[in-house]
């Protein structure tokens, strides 16, 4: 017999902790947090119930994440059959069966001209191979002088040293010092004069996308290696690319011979209705940053897709060659390749990418509906996500109004999220009309009782 046993080992997972103390907290205000905690004790689908016996709908999907609701029982038991086959062997010179179909019928779900794909485990992991990608491709077709990053203002490209350098959100980067080297960034595209309460892509700031050829010949073209950008960026507030921006980015970076590197951490995974967010705004780049929704977020992964050619370029050297200098313990984890196939069924199975295509102009109405409710500055929304920026309490450099407005919505029921004066929402995909109403008239009410 195994040593372990398939049978419960008696652990208490619903029984509130005796100390608060030791757990520090990612992106939480601690003492806060601490005085007045907010425990999830289980969910299903749409809702989360909480450590009071409250049912509280997710309007994050956890953290962007839970694309196809929450305890999906098909993933669930994929990952409890793996974990009761293999628990775990690395990739490294020897593999699972999991692992590559994981990354066959990945690679075939995303449209033509992806190839091949890397496994890692988080977004932040994404995006610093992403940017290694781009450099080590430039390398192995003699480009070497290829070192320049470009990112922009107001990305989120999570916490590694790369995506902090590309990112460009002050607070983020400000205890860090100076970090990468060379690295550039384009001016973000937020216009509030001018796009006010647009409902999807809005209007203006094409123009912003000339921002990429004047830093490439800043640094020179021979010396730029990559452009990133999230197609929408989301941990800033919701902002959707103005209409023509990224196609005007993909031009340049073909121009210069640049890697067009799209962060779709947030946007993959039917967020706007297909497997990716390149196709719904008819945009391919180079390589795509992937993770959240890539496993329903039950096991941590991340992907990053390249175009044809690519990995190719890798390929030269001898056959005892290791090409990419790159890889992480737990690339292709056995639990979470599991879960990558269990979700992508489910997706398919499911319907889930087409039901989010259907909700996506119920929702944008439904959303944009709070314009006239009191501290509303502006209403942003693409696919299914939505920021709603309120106005600044006069003063306060740390969200003030937002973080009011999330806990009274948390009182009220409903799990939003918070980031700079900006509450940004993005429900499983799963939802229906009864969720959408549920989350507006929440917020509505919420609004209203504001300081
Ligand atoms: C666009 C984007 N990139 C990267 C990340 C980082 O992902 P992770 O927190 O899994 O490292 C995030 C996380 O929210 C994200 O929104």
């Amino acid at each position: 017999m195994s040593q372990s046993s398939s049978k419960s080992q008696g652990y208490d997972f619903t029984s509130l902790p005796n100390s608060l103390e030791e757990f520090w907290m990612p992106f939480t205000p601690q003492k806060m947090f601490k005085k007045d905690p907010r425990y999830m004790v289980s969910a299903d689908g749409m809702f989360y119930k909480d450590q009071h016996g409250r049912e509280i709908l997710d309007g994050c999907a956890g953290l962007w994440c839970v694309n196809a609701g929450h305890n999906k029982k098909r993933i669930v038991d994929a990952i409890k059959q793996q974990a009761e086959q293999l628990d775990f062997t690395s990739n490294f010179q020897m593999s699972t069966s999991t692992a590559f179909k994981a990354a066959s019928r990945l690679v075939s779900a995303f449209p033509e001209p992806y190839s091949h794909v890397f496994f890692c485990n988080s977004g932040s992991e994404a995006v610093d191979t992403a940017l290694k990608i781009a450099l080590g491709y430039h390398r192995m077709r003699g480009e070497g002088t290829r070192q320049v990053l470009i990112g922009r203002e107001r990305a989120y490209h999570g916490v590694g040293f790369g995506g902090i350098s590309v990112g460009g959100i002050p607070y983020n980067r400000a205890m860090f010092g100076s970090i990468l080297p060379k690295v550039d960034h384009m001016r973000h595209t937020h216009d509030l004069d001018r796009n006010r309460f647009s409902k999807g892509q809005p209007e203006h700031g094409v123009e912003l996308a000339e921002d990429l050829e004047r830093i490439i010949q800043l640094h020179d073209p021979q010396n730029v290696a990559a452009v990133i950008v999230e197609p929408v960026s989301g941990s800033t507030g919701v902002l959707p690319p103005p209409k023509g921006y990224l196609k005007r980015l993909r031009e340049i970076a073909d121009k210069y011979g640049i890697l067009l590197i799209f962060d779709e951490v947030v946007t993959a995974f039917g967020r706007m209705g297909s497997i990716t967010s390149a196709e719904y705004f008819g945009v391919m780049p180079d390589l795509i940053c992937t993770a959240k929704g890539l496993t329903n977020a039950a096991v941590p992964m991340g992907a990053v897709f390249c175009r044809k050619g690519i990995y190719e370029a890798f390929m030269n050297g001898p056959e005892y060659g290791f090409g990419f200098m790159h890889g992480y313990t737990y690339s292709g984890h056995p639990l979470a390749a599991a879960a990558a196939l269990a979700t992508l069924d489910t997706y398919q199975e499911e319907k889930i990418f087409e039901n989010a295509a259907k909700m996506m102009p119920i929702w944008e109405d439904a959303i944009h509906s709070l314009k006239d409710k009191p501290f509303v500055e502006d209403i942003r929304n693409c696919g299914i996500i939505a920021g709603i920026e309120v106005t600044k309490v006069a003063g306060d450099d740390y969200g003030a109004r937002a973080r009011e407005l999330f806990l009274k919505c948390y009182e009220k029921g409903l799990m939003v999220r918070y980031t700079g004066n900006n509450i940004a929402l993005s429900p499983p995909l799963i939802l229906d009309q009864a969720n959408i109403d549920q989350i507006v008239t929440t917020i509505g009410e919420a609004l209203h009782t504001l300081s």
